[in-house]
């Protein structure tokens, strides 16, 4: 889908390796706006319900990771992967899938994927307020192609995923070229 909305700003909460901090855990709080991820960049959002779930940790993120380099030759300069999770939550699942490419943006407040009007509750699998599926193309902060997933509803009994998988995204920008 064909769009034009500018993305929220909203300052986010990430937790970076610095060696000049003492201790076994040398890592540090550092703010990074919604600017700082977006502003001169045409970039690949994808969103989904929670680091370490199934769906997400087999498929989505890690192939977004593997077609990253197709990404690129279609004019991408990021892929980040957002979820309402904390950023130690989401250091810990980017570490033990070895990511290299997809960025990472912890949104444990949930306060981005509220304000881009995807936040759902599940409570039904006692997670909470979390995000629908959903991916984007996000040219200089604003929206250009919108993935969402069927059904947004709260509680949602399944978890529909195709629109937004890293495949399907390529071929339409392959066929938007
Ligand atoms: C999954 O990614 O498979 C999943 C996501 C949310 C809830 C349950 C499973």
């Amino acid at each position: 889908m064909t769009v034009q909305k500018k993305v929220p700003f909203v300052t986010f909460l990430t937790r970076v390796r610095d060696e000049s901090v003492q201790g076994p855990n040398p890592y540090r709080w550092e703010e990074r706006t919604s600017d700082d991820y977006f502003a001169g960049k045409r970039v690949i959002l994808f969103s989904l319900p929670g680091a370490f779930t199934p769906t997400c940790s087999t498929y989505q993120l890690p192939n977004f990771e593997e077609l990253y380099d197709e990404f690129e030759k279609q004019g991408i300069d990021a892929i980040y992967c957002v979820s309402v999770n904390d950023a130690f939550v989401m250091n810990a699942w980017g570490k033990s899938l070895a990511l290299q490419k997809v960025e990472l943006i912890p949104d444990g407040s949930g306060e981005f994927t509220r304000k881009m009007g995807m936040l759902v509750a599940k409570d039904n699998l006692g997670f909470g307020m979390r995000s629908w599926r959903y991916a984007a193309l996000i040219n200089n902060g604003v929206v250009e192609q919108w993935f969402e997933e069927e059904g947004f509803s709260d509680n949602c009994e399944t978890d529909p995923y195709g629109v937004s998988s890293p495949q399907n995204v390529l071929e339409k920008l392959k066929a938007a070229a």
